[in-house]
């Protein structure tokens, strides 16, 4: 994905949490137990612990890949992660992203602000694992055993307004760490957007692991978004903020180049990237396979787009 324009303008906003959003362990720990699809009986951790607890997870056979599962090596060391390089090799320079202690806030239009930390969030939810075809928009793909739990029931727990329509989410920001946000002309943090729609769809999944262990840190530990009938960039690694909104959120990729990365980025064959084909994508693996329109996961997310012909739902 090559970057095309200069903005010194879009610095990034402050990444500073307002006092009033915090909100102590204990309350924390109230508002999670209380939702049903949560584990009965489930304990917390010592902290640094739960990231690791409980692996591998049972495997849903609900979504089946239809392609034979990407080999570990390869999926781990061809990655896209601008905040630690351009390059497909950061896994490296991605070792320098530190999961455990990780901040996270629920907030925006939401009955509450929660503010947690990652472990205690993944210890409360319903791990299992899922593997989904990934397709990049740059055209590779792969497929991936992802660990992780529905969207869906972070929605849950955040309990949305009715006046929110869009979940927006965002990435940490911290360029001691991440040497690619010292380019001060990228839009940092790297922030993504889908509707309060697609959030609850049952493929929008957070994963919280790959391969059967935790995120390396390379594939966004400790906590990303999985869309597997979107193009990659929309699956938002390394989340730190989830924010309900009633505006559309405008995108890391957006903000570089709206004419080339939209706010929907579904999967399609006949919809070309301005600068290439979509028609077909070459897997990790090296054979080159027919894109199919919303990466064959039209039966789950097809009609979550009636209506809205007149959208660009393809870029
Ligand atoms: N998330 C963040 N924060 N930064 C990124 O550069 N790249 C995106 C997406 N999520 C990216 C990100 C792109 S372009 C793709 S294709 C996928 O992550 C790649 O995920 P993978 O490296 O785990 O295969």
């Amino acid at each position: 994905m090559p970057l095309y324009r200069s903005r010194p303008w879009a610095l990034p906003a402050s990444a500073v949490t307002p006092e009033s959003l915090f909100m102590n362990r204990r309350s924390l720990l109230q508002a999670i137990s209380t939702m049903p699809l949560l584990a009965a009986g489930a304990s917390l951790l010592a902290p640094g612990n739960a990231l690791a607890a409980g692996y591998p997870y049972p495997r849903s056979s609900a979504y089946p890949p239809e392609r034979a599962e990407t080999p570990e090596n390869l999926a781990t060391t061809y990655n896209n992660f601008y905040e630690f390089g351009t390059s497909k090799s950061v896994a490296a320079a991605a070792q320098a992203l530190k999961p455990s202690p990780w901040k996270m806030v629920l907030d925006g239009m939401v009955e509450k602000p929660l503010t947690f930390d990652a472990e205690e969030l993944i210890a409360r939810m319903p791990l299992e694992e899922r593997v989904y075809r990934l397709r990049c928009v740059e055209a590779w793909s792969a497929v991936i055993p992802w660990t992780g739990f529905p969207l869906a029931a972070l929605v849950k727990l955040a309990q949305p307004t009715a006046a929110a329509k869009y979940v927006r989410f965002e990435t940490f920001l911290d360029s001691s760490m991440a040497p690619g946000q010292r380019q001060f002309w990228q839009p940092w943090p790297y922030v993504e957007g889908v509707t309060i729609a697609e959030a609850t769809n049952d493929l929008a999944f957070i994963a919280t692991g790959a391969y059967g262990k935790p995120l390396p840190k390379q594939m966004g530990a400790p906590i990303r978004l999985v869309l597997p009938w979107k193009y990659g960039f929309k699956s938002i690694k390394s989340i730190v903020k989830v924010t309900f909104t009633d505006k559309r959120p405008v995108s890391y990729w957006e903000q570089l180049q709206a004419s080339e990365y939209g706010f929907w980025a579904n999967v399609n064959p006949e919809v070309a990237h301005p600068r290439w084909s979509q028609a077909s994508e070459r897997t990790l693996t090296g054979e080159r396979v027919p894109t199919r329109l919303f990466n064959g996961y039209g039966a789950w997310v097809a009609d979550l787009y009636k209506g809205l012909e007149r959208e660009r739902l393809y870029i």
